[in-house]
Protein backbone atom coordinates (compact mmCIF):
# COMPACT_ATOMS: atom_id res chain seq x y z
CA UNK A 1 0.00 0.00 0.00
CA UNK A 2 1.23 3.18 -1.01
CA UNK A 3 1.18 5.95 1.85
CA UNK A 4 -1.49 8.74 1.24
CA UNK A 5 0.42 12.00 0.89
CA UNK A 6 -0.10 14.55 3.96
CA UNK A 7 -0.79 18.15 4.41
CA UNK A 8 -1.35 19.91 7.83
CA UNK A 9 -3.20 23.17 8.36
CA UNK A 10 -2.54 24.81 11.75
CA UNK A 11 -5.00 28.06 12.50
CA UNK A 12 -3.56 30.59 15.05
CA UNK A 13 -5.12 33.26 13.52
CA UNK A 14 -6.76 34.97 16.23
CA UNK A 15 -4.81 37.00 18.82
CA UNK A 16 -6.04 35.60 21.90
CA UNK A 17 -7.18 38.49 23.77
CA UNK A 18 -8.47 36.92 27.15
CA UNK A 19 -4.69 36.33 27.61
CA UNK A 20 -4.50 40.40 27.90
CA UNK A 21 -1.10 40.13 26.43
CA UNK A 22 1.39 41.47 23.78
CA UNK A 23 2.33 38.28 22.62
CA UNK A 24 0.38 36.26 20.57
CA UNK A 25 -1.87 33.49 22.52
CA UNK A 26 0.08 30.67 20.48
CA UNK A 27 3.30 31.92 21.82
CA UNK A 28 2.62 31.98 25.07
CA UNK A 29 4.79 28.94 26.69
CA UNK A 30 4.19 25.35 28.14
CA UNK A 31 7.08 23.95 29.90
CA UNK A 32 9.60 26.72 28.55
CA UNK A 33 8.15 25.74 24.68
CA UNK A 34 5.49 27.86 23.06
CA UNK A 35 2.33 26.38 22.56
CA UNK A 36 2.31 26.07 18.71
CA UNK A 37 5.78 24.69 18.87
CA UNK A 38 4.87 21.46 21.00
CA UNK A 39 2.32 21.12 18.05
CA UNK A 40 4.53 21.77 15.70
CA UNK A 41 6.66 18.68 16.76
CA UNK A 42 3.50 16.41 17.35
CA UNK A 43 2.41 16.91 13.51
CA UNK A 44 6.01 16.79 12.31
CA UNK A 45 6.25 13.23 13.83
CA UNK A 46 3.66 12.54 11.11
CA UNK A 47 5.56 12.94 8.23
CA UNK A 48 3.61 15.79 6.28
CA UNK A 49 4.45 16.51 3.13
CA UNK A 50 3.91 20.05 3.99
CA UNK A 51 2.85 22.16 7.13
CA UNK A 52 0.94 25.48 6.72
CA UNK A 53 0.52 28.15 9.72
CA UNK A 54 -2.73 30.49 8.60
CA UNK A 55 -2.13 34.04 10.83
CA UNK A 56 -3.70 37.54 10.89
CA UNK A 57 -2.34 40.10 9.54
CA UNK A 58 -0.71 41.07 12.32
CA UNK A 59 0.28 37.94 12.96
CA UNK A 60 4.30 38.47 12.41
CA UNK A 61 5.59 37.25 15.60
CA UNK A 62 3.69 33.79 15.06
CA UNK A 63 4.73 34.55 11.09
CA UNK A 64 8.78 34.70 12.67
CA UNK A 65 8.34 31.38 14.93
CA UNK A 66 6.86 28.98 11.95
CA UNK A 67 8.81 30.69 9.29
CA UNK A 68 10.21 27.28 8.53
CA UNK A 69 7.10 26.32 7.27
CA UNK A 70 3.96 27.82 4.51
CA UNK A 71 2.36 30.64 5.96
CA UNK A 72 -0.78 31.79 5.13
CA UNK A 73 -2.62 34.61 6.09
CA UNK A 74 -5.96 35.28 6.52
CA UNK A 75 -7.08 38.76 5.71
CA UNK A 76 -10.14 39.25 7.62
CA UNK A 77 -11.44 36.40 10.84
CA UNK A 78 -14.12 35.70 8.88
CA UNK A 79 -14.58 32.66 10.55
CA UNK A 80 -12.79 28.77 10.89
CA UNK A 81 -14.05 27.81 7.40
CA UNK A 82 -12.57 31.33 5.83
CA UNK A 83 -8.99 30.41 7.97
CA UNK A 84 -8.93 27.70 6.13
CA UNK A 85 -9.69 28.65 2.85
CA UNK A 86 -6.62 30.95 2.94
CA UNK A 87 -4.57 27.79 3.09
CA UNK A 88 -6.10 26.39 0.17
CA UNK A 89 -3.50 28.29 -2.22
CA UNK A 90 -0.50 26.59 -0.50
CA UNK A 91 -2.22 23.51 -1.28
CA UNK A 92 -2.37 23.99 -5.13
CA UNK A 93 -2.09 20.53 -6.98
CA UNK A 94 -1.67 18.45 -3.47
CA UNK A 95 -3.78 15.23 -3.72
CA UNK A 96 -3.76 13.55 -0.07
CA UNK A 97 -5.31 14.18 3.25
CA UNK A 98 -5.28 17.68 4.96
CA UNK A 99 -5.50 17.86 8.26
CA UNK A 100 -6.82 20.78 9.93
CA UNK A 101 -6.07 21.84 13.71
CA UNK A 102 -5.94 24.87 16.34
CA UNK A 103 -2.50 26.15 16.63
CA UNK A 104 -3.47 26.41 20.70
CA UNK A 105 -3.31 22.49 21.51
CA UNK A 106 -0.14 21.77 22.77
CA UNK A 107 -1.01 18.61 24.81
CA UNK A 108 -1.98 16.35 21.39
CA UNK A 109 -0.72 13.26 21.21
CA UNK A 110 0.74 11.54 17.65
CA UNK A 111 -1.23 8.72 18.57
CA UNK A 112 -4.09 10.46 18.93
CA UNK A 113 -4.05 12.39 15.58
CA UNK A 114 -3.36 9.07 13.55
CA UNK A 115 -6.21 7.54 15.39
CA UNK A 116 -8.27 10.20 13.44
CA UNK A 117 -6.06 10.14 10.24
CA UNK A 118 -6.46 6.10 10.48
CA UNK A 119 -10.84 6.41 10.88
CA UNK A 120 -11.06 8.38 7.76
CA UNK A 121 -8.79 5.80 5.88
CA UNK A 122 -10.57 2.63 7.74
CA UNK A 123 -14.12 4.05 6.30
CA UNK A 124 -12.68 5.36 3.19
CA UNK A 125 -14.74 8.69 4.72
CA UNK A 126 -14.83 11.87 2.89
CA UNK A 127 -13.59 13.80 6.48
CA UNK A 128 -12.92 12.71 9.67
CA UNK A 129 -13.59 14.63 12.80
CA UNK A 130 -11.99 14.46 16.01
CA UNK A 131 -14.43 14.55 18.78
CA UNK A 132 -14.77 14.62 23.15
CA UNK A 133 -16.88 14.26 25.90
CA UNK A 134 -16.02 17.41 27.90
CA UNK A 135 -16.95 17.99 31.24
CA UNK A 136 -18.82 21.56 30.87
CA UNK A 137 -19.75 21.00 26.79
CA UNK A 138 -20.88 24.85 27.06
CA UNK A 139 -19.39 26.91 24.17
CA UNK A 140 -18.62 23.79 21.87
CA UNK A 141 -19.76 22.55 19.06
CA UNK A 142 -22.16 19.19 19.41
CA UNK A 143 -21.38 17.07 16.81
CA UNK A 144 -25.04 15.03 15.76
CA UNK A 145 -24.82 11.76 14.04
CA UNK A 146 -26.80 9.43 12.68
CA UNK A 147 -28.21 6.07 13.00
CA UNK A 148 -25.31 4.69 12.03
CA UNK A 149 -23.08 6.89 14.01
CA UNK A 150 -21.77 9.18 10.95
CA UNK A 151 -21.29 12.94 11.58
CA UNK A 152 -24.68 14.71 10.06
CA UNK A 153 -23.87 18.30 11.60
CA UNK A 154 -22.19 20.06 14.32
CA UNK A 155 -24.60 22.42 15.68
CA UNK A 156 -22.42 25.66 17.82
CA UNK A 157 -23.60 25.93 20.99
CA UNK A 158 -24.76 29.51 20.39
CA UNK A 159 -26.92 28.15 17.35
CA UNK A 160 -27.82 25.46 19.20
CA UNK A 161 -31.37 23.97 20.81
CA UNK A 162 -32.01 23.37 24.10
CA UNK A 163 -32.59 19.29 22.80
CA UNK A 164 -29.06 19.84 20.87
CA UNK A 165 -27.46 21.50 23.80
CA UNK A 166 -28.31 18.16 25.62
CA UNK A 167 -25.71 16.16 23.24
CA UNK A 168 -22.35 15.89 25.02
CA UNK A 169 -20.43 14.89 22.12
CA UNK A 170 -18.54 17.89 21.00
CA UNK A 171 -15.61 18.61 18.34
CA UNK A 172 -11.91 19.51 19.41
CA UNK A 173 -11.34 21.62 16.50
CA UNK A 174 -9.36 18.72 14.62
CA UNK A 175 -10.22 17.76 11.51
CA UNK A 176 -9.24 15.92 8.27
CA UNK A 177 -10.60 15.78 4.71
CA UNK A 178 -9.63 14.43 1.41
CA UNK A 179 -7.74 17.81 -0.14
CA UNK A 180 -10.25 17.50 -3.02
CA UNK A 181 -13.39 17.54 -0.38
CA UNK A 182 -11.54 20.79 1.42
CA UNK A 183 -11.59 22.34 -2.04
CA UNK A 184 -15.29 21.71 -3.10
CA UNK A 185 -16.50 21.81 -0.03
CA UNK A 186 -15.30 25.47 1.45
CA UNK A 187 -16.59 27.38 -1.27
CA UNK A 188 -20.47 26.24 -0.89
CA UNK A 189 -19.81 27.43 2.89
CA UNK A 190 -22.19 30.28 4.58
CA UNK A 191 -22.45 32.32 7.19
CA UNK A 192 -26.28 32.13 7.83
CA UNK A 193 -25.41 31.76 11.83
CA UNK A 194 -25.74 33.71 15.15
CA UNK A 195 -22.28 35.08 14.76
CA UNK A 196 -22.05 35.95 10.93
CA UNK A 197 -19.05 33.57 10.31
CA UNK A 198 -17.90 31.46 7.68
CA UNK A 199 -17.88 27.82 10.32
CA UNK A 200 -15.61 24.96 9.37
CA UNK A 201 -18.05 22.78 11.03
CA UNK A 202 -20.71 23.21 8.44
CA UNK A 203 -18.45 20.92 6.25
CA UNK A 204 -20.42 17.59 6.47
CA UNK A 205 -23.78 19.59 5.58
CA UNK A 206 -22.46 20.70 2.46
CA UNK A 207 -20.65 17.34 1.36
CA UNK A 208 -22.22 14.34 0.60
CA UNK A 209 -19.33 12.27 1.41
CA UNK A 210 -19.09 10.25 4.69
CA UNK A 211 -18.37 11.94 7.64
CA UNK A 212 -16.92 9.48 10.66
CA UNK A 213 -15.75 10.34 14.18
CA UNK A 214 -12.53 9.37 16.02
CA UNK A 215 -12.77 10.10 19.92
CA UNK A 216 -9.66 11.91 21.47
CA UNK A 217 -8.87 11.25 25.32
CA UNK A 218 -9.94 14.45 27.00
CA UNK A 219 -6.74 15.78 28.50
CA UNK A 220 -5.13 15.86 24.92
CA UNK A 221 -7.89 18.61 24.13
CA UNK A 222 -7.27 21.24 26.41
CA UNK A 223 -6.40 24.45 25.37
CA UNK A 224 -5.80 27.89 26.91
CA UNK A 225 -7.65 30.93 26.38
CA UNK A 226 -6.36 32.95 29.70
CA UNK A 227 -3.85 32.56 32.16
CA UNK A 228 -5.23 30.34 34.64
CA UNK A 229 -6.33 27.89 32.07
CA UNK A 230 -2.25 28.16 30.11
CA UNK A 231 -1.62 27.55 33.98
CA UNK A 232 -3.86 24.53 34.06
CA UNK A 233 -1.84 23.03 30.64
CA UNK A 234 1.08 23.36 32.22
CA UNK A 235 0.38 21.64 35.14
CA UNK A 236 -0.76 18.78 32.65
CA UNK A 237 2.60 18.78 30.56
CA UNK A 238 4.60 18.61 33.64
CA UNK A 239 3.17 15.82 34.69
CA UNK A 240 3.78 14.12 31.50
CA UNK A 241 7.54 15.50 31.66
CA UNK A 242 7.40 13.72 35.03
CA UNK A 243 6.37 10.67 34.08
CA UNK A 244 8.67 10.68 31.06
CA UNK A 245 11.91 11.38 33.54
CA UNK A 246 10.92 8.09 35.49
CA UNK A 247 9.78 5.88 32.98
CA UNK A 248 13.47 6.38 31.89
CA UNK A 249 14.83 5.79 35.27
CA UNK A 250 15.24 8.82 37.53
CA UNK A 251 13.74 9.30 40.64
CA UNK A 252 11.86 12.38 41.61
CA UNK A 253 11.32 11.84 45.26
CA UNK A 254 8.51 14.38 45.23
CA UNK A 255 7.33 14.79 41.17
CA UNK A 256 4.83 17.49 41.63
CA UNK A 257 7.66 19.61 43.12
CA UNK A 258 9.98 19.13 40.19
CA UNK A 259 9.44 21.41 37.19
CA UNK A 260 11.58 20.38 33.09
CA UNK A 261 12.08 22.23 30.09
CA UNK A 262 10.47 20.71 27.08
CA UNK A 263 14.26 19.80 26.26
CA UNK A 264 15.23 18.34 29.65
CA UNK A 265 17.58 15.28 29.05
CA UNK A 266 17.48 13.25 32.30
CA UNK A 267 19.70 9.73 32.12
CA UNK A 268 19.56 6.25 34.65
CA UNK A 269 19.31 6.62 38.15
CA UNK A 270 19.48 10.19 38.61
CA UNK A 271 17.73 11.17 41.75
CA UNK A 272 15.56 14.39 42.15
CA UNK A 273 14.83 15.69 45.25
CA UNK A 274 12.01 18.24 45.94
CA UNK A 275 11.78 21.76 44.39
CA UNK A 276 14.29 22.05 41.65
CA UNK A 277 13.29 23.77 38.62
CA UNK A 278 15.06 22.93 35.12
CA UNK A 279 15.04 25.58 32.88
CA UNK A 280 15.33 24.78 28.93
CA UNK A 281 18.71 23.37 27.44
CA UNK A 282 19.91 21.02 30.26
CA UNK A 283 21.09 17.48 29.98
CA UNK A 284 21.95 15.15 32.52
CA UNK A 285 24.39 11.98 32.33
CA UNK A 286 23.50 8.58 34.44
CA UNK A 287 24.09 8.85 38.14
CA UNK A 288 23.76 12.22 38.89
CA UNK A 289 21.97 13.46 42.26
CA UNK A 290 20.31 17.02 42.67
CA UNK A 291 19.36 18.24 46.12
CA UNK A 292 16.51 20.33 46.69
CA UNK A 293 15.95 23.59 45.87
CA UNK A 294 18.55 23.91 42.85
CA UNK A 295 17.82 26.03 39.56
CA UNK A 296 19.46 24.65 36.73
CA UNK A 297 19.37 25.63 32.93
CA UNK A 298 21.84 26.08 29.71
CA UNK A 299 24.19 22.64 31.56
CA UNK A 300 25.42 19.98 31.04
CA UNK A 301 25.88 17.41 34.46
CA UNK A 302 28.30 14.69 33.95
CA UNK A 303 27.94 11.01 35.28
CA UNK A 304 28.45 10.87 39.16
CA UNK A 305 28.12 14.57 39.81
CA UNK A 306 26.11 15.84 42.76
CA UNK A 307 24.33 19.38 43.09
CA UNK A 308 23.35 21.36 45.62
CA UNK A 309 20.93 21.97 47.34
CA UNK A 310 20.43 25.29 46.72
CA UNK A 311 22.91 25.50 43.75
CA UNK A 312 22.40 27.78 40.51
CA UNK A 313 23.49 26.57 37.73
CA UNK A 314 23.56 29.07 34.69
CA UNK A 315 23.76 28.66 31.06
CA UNK A 316 27.09 27.38 29.56
CA UNK A 317 27.44 25.44 32.39
CA UNK A 318 29.56 22.17 32.21
CA UNK A 319 29.68 20.14 34.91
CA UNK A 320 32.79 17.33 34.60
CA UNK A 321 32.15 13.95 36.11
CA UNK A 322 32.22 13.35 40.12
CA UNK A 323 32.03 16.88 40.56
CA UNK A 324 30.60 18.26 43.76
CA UNK A 325 28.58 21.78 43.69
CA UNK A 326 27.00 22.40 47.11
CA UNK A 327 25.18 24.80 48.78
CA UNK A 328 24.65 28.78 47.43
CA UNK A 329 27.43 27.88 44.44
CA UNK A 330 26.42 29.82 41.15
CA UNK A 331 27.90 28.61 38.46
CA UNK A 332 27.33 30.51 34.36
CA UNK A 333 30.26 29.71 31.21
CA UNK A 334 32.18 27.76 33.12
CA UNK A 335 33.60 24.59 32.14
CA UNK A 336 34.61 22.16 35.12
CA UNK A 337 36.91 19.00 34.91
CA UNK A 338 36.12 16.11 36.98
CA UNK A 339 35.89 16.07 40.50
CA UNK A 340 35.74 19.54 40.60
CA UNK A 341 34.74 20.55 44.48
CA UNK A 342 32.85 23.92 44.90
CA UNK A 343 30.98 22.79 47.81
CA UNK A 344 29.48 26.15 49.31
CA UNK A 345 29.48 29.83 48.53
CA UNK A 346 30.70 30.85 45.74
CA UNK A 347 30.62 31.98 42.22
CA UNK A 348 32.19 30.97 38.93
CA UNK A 349 31.84 32.62 35.88
CA UNK A 350 33.37 32.52 32.69
CA UNK A 351 35.96 29.97 33.59
CA UNK A 352 37.80 26.70 32.51
CA UNK A 353 38.55 24.69 35.18
CA UNK A 354 40.70 21.77 35.24
CA UNK A 355 40.21 18.51 37.08
CA UNK A 356 39.91 18.22 40.87
CA UNK A 357 40.84 22.26 41.78
CA UNK A 358 39.32 22.69 45.00
CA UNK A 359 37.17 25.93 45.19
CA UNK A 360 36.71 26.45 48.58
CA UNK A 361 34.18 28.70 50.72
CA UNK A 362 33.79 31.90 49.56
CA UNK A 363 36.06 31.62 46.74
CA UNK A 364 34.92 33.49 43.44
CA UNK A 365 35.50 34.80 40.16
CA UNK A 366 35.79 38.50 39.19
CA UNK A 367 35.10 38.13 35.80
CA UNK A 368 33.36 41.90 34.96
CA UNK A 369 34.92 44.76 35.10
CA UNK A 370 31.87 46.91 34.52
CA UNK A 371 32.46 47.06 31.11
CA UNK A 372 33.66 43.37 29.76
CA UNK A 373 33.71 39.95 31.09
CA UNK A 374 36.81 38.24 31.47
CA UNK A 375 38.36 34.74 31.64
CA UNK A 376 39.52 32.57 34.72
CA UNK A 377 41.84 29.85 34.04
CA UNK A 378 42.58 27.13 36.63
CA UNK A 379 44.71 23.98 35.69
CA UNK A 380 44.32 20.50 37.01
CA UNK A 381 44.83 19.95 41.26
CA UNK A 382 45.01 23.54 41.92
CA UNK A 383 43.92 24.72 45.51
CA UNK A 384 41.75 27.86 45.72
CA UNK A 385 41.33 28.96 49.39
CA UNK A 386 38.65 30.02 50.94
CA UNK A 387 37.25 33.93 50.64
CA UNK A 388 39.96 34.18 47.08
CA UNK A 389 38.82 36.65 44.11
CA UNK A 390 40.32 35.49 41.24
CA UNK A 391 40.01 38.91 39.02
CA UNK A 392 39.93 37.96 35.92
CA UNK A 393 41.59 38.04 33.07
CA UNK A 394 43.80 35.62 35.41
CA UNK A 395 45.26 31.94 35.32
CA UNK A 396 46.30 29.28 37.69
CA UNK A 397 48.55 27.34 37.07
CA UNK A 398 48.17 23.04 37.70
CA UNK A 399 48.48 22.16 41.17
CA UNK A 400 49.02 25.89 42.40
CA UNK A 401 47.76 27.25 46.01
CA UNK A 402 46.06 30.43 46.36
CA UNK A 403 45.96 31.42 50.38
CA UNK A 404 42.81 31.82 51.69
CA UNK A 405 41.38 35.49 51.34
CA UNK A 406 43.70 36.69 48.51
CA UNK A 407 42.68 38.94 46.19
CA UNK A 408 44.99 37.87 43.20
CA UNK A 409 45.46 40.02 40.07
CA UNK A 410 48.35 38.22 38.65
CA UNK A 411 48.78 34.13 37.19
CA UNK A 412 49.80 32.17 39.59
CA UNK A 413 52.64 29.24 37.86
CA UNK A 414 52.07 25.96 38.27
CA UNK A 415 53.13 24.39 41.50
CA UNK A 416 53.33 28.00 42.99
CA UNK A 417 51.71 29.59 46.24
CA UNK A 418 50.31 32.66 45.60
CA UNK A 419 49.11 34.88 49.01
CA UNK A 420 47.57 38.32 48.01
CA UNK A 421 46.73 39.85 51.35
CA UNK A 422 47.57 41.72 54.45
CA UNK A 423 50.24 40.53 56.76
CA UNK A 424 48.33 39.98 60.02
CA UNK A 425 49.75 42.97 62.84
CA UNK A 426 49.46 41.88 66.53
CA UNK A 427 49.33 44.51 68.89
CA UNK A 428 49.66 42.67 72.72
CA UNK A 429 47.29 44.33 75.13
CA UNK A 430 45.59 47.00 72.88
CA UNK A 431 42.53 45.97 73.51
CA UNK A 432 42.60 46.15 77.90
CA UNK A 433 44.11 50.03 76.77
CA UNK A 434 41.21 51.02 74.74
CA UNK A 435 38.66 50.09 77.19
CA UNK A 436 40.22 52.06 79.86
CA UNK A 437 39.87 54.76 77.77
CA UNK A 438 36.42 54.64 77.05
C1 LIG B 1 -14.56 26.07 17.44
C2 LIG B 1 -15.55 25.19 16.69
C3 LIG B 1 -16.34 24.35 17.70
C4 LIG B 1 -15.38 23.53 18.53
C5 LIG B 1 -14.36 24.44 19.22
C6 LIG B 1 -13.30 23.63 19.89
C7 LIG B 1 -16.15 26.36 14.64
C8 LIG B 1 -17.14 27.17 13.94
N1 LIG B 1 -16.42 26.02 15.88
O1 LIG B 1 -15.32 26.96 18.25
O2 LIG B 1 -17.25 23.51 17.03
O3 LIG B 1 -16.10 22.78 19.50
O4 LIG B 1 -13.69 25.26 18.24
O5 LIG B 1 -12.40 24.47 20.57
O6 LIG B 1 -15.13 26.03 14.07
N2 LIG B 1 -9.71 31.19 13.71
C9 LIG B 1 -9.07 31.72 12.64
N3 LIG B 1 -9.74 32.56 11.81
C10 LIG B 1 -11.06 32.87 12.00
C11 LIG B 1 -11.71 32.33 13.10
C12 LIG B 1 -11.02 31.50 13.95
O7 LIG B 1 -7.88 31.46 12.45
O8 LIG B 1 -11.60 33.60 11.17
C13 LIG B 1 -8.97 30.33 14.62
C14 LIG B 1 -8.76 31.04 15.94
O9 LIG B 1 -7.37 31.34 16.08
C15 LIG B 1 -9.19 30.05 16.98
C16 LIG B 1 -9.78 28.87 16.25
O10 LIG B 1 -9.70 29.18 14.87
O11 LIG B 1 -8.09 29.57 17.76
C17 LIG B 1 -11.19 28.61 16.70
O12 LIG B 1 -12.03 29.70 16.39
P1 LIG B 1 -13.16 30.22 17.36
O13 LIG B 1 -13.93 31.24 16.66
O14 LIG B 1 -12.59 30.54 18.69
O15 LIG B 1 -14.08 28.94 17.48
P2 LIG B 1 -14.69 28.35 18.79
O16 LIG B 1 -15.82 29.19 19.24
O17 LIG B 1 -13.62 28.07 19.75
CA1 LIG C 1 -11.71 28.67 20.78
Amino acid sequence: MTKTPLACVILAAGQGTRMKSTLPKVLHAVAGRPMLGWLLETVQALSPERIIVVTGPEGQAVRSYAAAHTIAVQKEQLGTADAVKAALPALENFKGTVLVLYADGPLYQEKTLRALLHARRGAEAAMAFLAMYPDNPDGYGRMITDKDGYLTQIVEHKDATETERQVRLCWTGIMCADADVLRAGLPLIRNENMKREYYLTDLPVVIDGKTVIAESPLEDTLSANTRGELAVLERKMQDRLRARAMENGATLIDPASVYFSWDTIIGRDVVIEPNVFFGPGVRIADDVHIKAFSHIEGAVIESGAVIGPQARLRPGTHVGRDCKIGNFVELKNAKLGAGVKASHLGYIGDAEIGDNVNFSCGAITVNYDGVNKHKTIVGADAMIGSNVNLVAPVTVGQGAYVAAGSTLTKDVPADALAVAREKATIIEGWASKKRKKT
